[in-house]
């Protein structure tokens, strides 16, 4: 704190202003941010679900409770994840669920011709994906076979998840010892129809939504009823988000996919952990991106949803790399580092200040693959600076979101800019007010004021994720590299809360 006052007192005696400014209207908050925003994704996928999460019952290397590894449900539990969505991506369009049920030497093997082309055995499916989903204390969401499915196909698996009376699924839901619904929510018709999940047209899928829509039964629960998403747009393919809002009757979809990478060139994505600042601007332009896209779907949903009924949900998002050398092309494992974090901490302010329409995000995806937030190697973890994001700003999760009005320097390279700083605020239950800020200038830390209106805040405190370099990560032999850590350099005075934001770092504060 001393520390703080006299770089304060500097910088005024020197006469340096600060361009950077957040003013936070405490009292006028009223949008909650779901917690849904904070939703992780698991896909048949490298070894996201084989070795990630799932080892098998028989497994005697990895410490697991029914096949499922106990180090990475802790973690994940730590994160208090909302939601899991499953089995894909561009898998699910070629999963056909009744291959993965009942008794695993029963259950047929398949080839995962999206990744890899390595042999599915099928031992992870509904009941084990379920069993999952109870240990992280989470909600599932499950995205149906619309590519190579069919309408029967699909809306039997959601009889055999939801019925609770006595029908051809139930009782084999029950045969195969689960007699109680597991009754999930979330449905998600199809993945990328546009591509992976059969290269339909908008105006084809918005027909074939409709028709898996009419079979997908909802009447049948008591106590929570389905809730169906769209497969979303790619991008700022507004088209698509016209067309499904305008021929998809409200009473049938209740959220709109989007799916946004931040990826340098698809055919030339470069490394995860060796790139340079011309490559790092470029991944913060694409995590920038998600501004304009949210913005510009939103402004369609506005129109033809006035009233926000139908949810944007982006289902996929995350930083994009070369695989690590020496692994799989089809396994997407890449590590992460502060450059994933800044991804993160900036896209999670991003979705936080679109409370109002965004209702869901999946980060791509949760072990093992892309964006991860663990690392597995056989039975080692490494939890990655998003996960220390991710866990900083679990605060937001169902929080009111408090309405901001932010002026920032910019973050300049090479001619280009950026906005240096991007910040959210939200106030939690229990009065407390949390702001996370992020500096994704590499070499400017950039002094802020936040100007606190609408009620007397008069204690501070704070965590910051910083490294020495962008490049910096955890690794299975030095585990603690990048950790978040405590943060007092914040001086609050009379509802005017002054600190420096160091470059590329993340800083989340509670004020009391
Ligand atoms: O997350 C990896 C893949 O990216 C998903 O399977 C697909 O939906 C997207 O293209």
């Amino acid at each position: 704190m001393k520390k703080a006052l006299m770089g304060l007192l500097m910088l005024v005696s020197m006469g340096v202003h600060s361009q950077n400014k957040l003013v936070l209207n405490t009292d006028l908050a009223e949008t909650k941010i779901s917690k849904h925003i904070y939703g992780h994704f698991s896909e048949h996928l490298g070894r996201c679900i084989y070795g990630g999460l799932y080892v098998g019952e028989e497994n005697k290397l990895v410490p697991h409770i029914n096949g499922m590894r106990t180090d990475v449900v802790e973690a994940l539990k730590k994160l208090e994840i909302p939601n899991l969505r499953w089995p894909g991506g561009c898998f699910a369009d070629t999963y056909h669920w009744k291959d993965g049920i009942g008794p695993k030497g029963d259950r047929p093997t398949i080839v995962n011709s999206w990744w890899g082309n390595v042999t599915e055995d099928n031992s992870f499916g509904s009941h084990e994906f379920m069993e999952l989903v109870k240990q992280l204390d989470t909600e599932p969401y499950i995205s149906g076979n619309v590519g190579s499915g069919t309408v029967q196909e699909f809306s039997d698996w959601v009889q055999y998840m939801n019925f609770d009376g006595k029908s051809p699924m139930s009782d084999l839901r029950a045969q195969n010892g689960h007699p109680e619904p597991f009754k999930v929510k979330y449905w998600g018709v199809g993945n990328e129809a546009w591509g992976c999940g059969g290269h339909m047209t908008a105006e084809y899928y918005a027909n074939v939504y409709r028709q898996y829509a009419t079979y997908i039964n909802t009447s049948w629960e008591k106590d929570s009823r389905v809730f169906k998403i769209a497969s979303g747009a790619s991008d700022d393919d507004y088209h698509w988000t016209e067309v499904l809002m305008r021929d998809i009757p409200r009473h049938m979809i209740d959220g709109v996919g989007v799916h946004h990478y931040s990826v340098i060139d698809w055919n030339n994505k470069g490394s995860a952990t060796d790139f340079n600042e011309d490559q790092y601007f470029t991944t913060m332009t694409r995590a920038w991106d998600m501004e304009r896209i949210v913005s510009g779907h939103e402004a369609i949903m506005d129109k033809y949803d006035p009233e926000q009924k139908v949810g944007m949900m982006v289902d996929e998002w995350g930083g994009w790399y070369d695989v690590e050398p020496g692994t799989n092309g089809g396994f997407l494992y890449q590590q992460n580092t502060m450059r994933d974090a800044m991804i993160a901490g900036m896209t999670l302010n991003i979705f936080n200040n679109h409370a109002d329409r965004v209702k869901m995000a999946n980060l791509a995806q949760v072990v093992n693959v892309l964006q991860a937030v663990i690392l597995t190697d056989e039975e080692r973890i490494i939890l990655t600076p998003t996960y220390h994001v991710m866990e900083m700003y679990k605060v937001h999760q169902d929080a009111t979101l408090i309405p901001m009005h932010l002026t920032t320097d910019d973050y300049e390279f090479n001619g280009k800019k950026l906005p240096a700083i991007s910040a959210s605020a939200s106030k939690s239950e229990d009065g407390k007010v949390h702001v996370s800020l992020t500096n994704i200038d590499l070499n400017k830390d950039h002094e802020i004021t936040i100007d606190l209106r609408g009620e007397d805040l008069t204690s501070v405190s704070g965590r910051i994720l910083v490294s020495d370099k962008v490049q910096d990560h955890n690794t299975f032999e030095n585990p603690n590299k990048v950790v978040p850590q405590e943060f007092n350099e914040a001086m609050l005075k009379k509802n005017m809360l002054t600190l420096e934001v160091p470059a590329s770092s993340v800083v989340v504060l509670e004020l009391d």
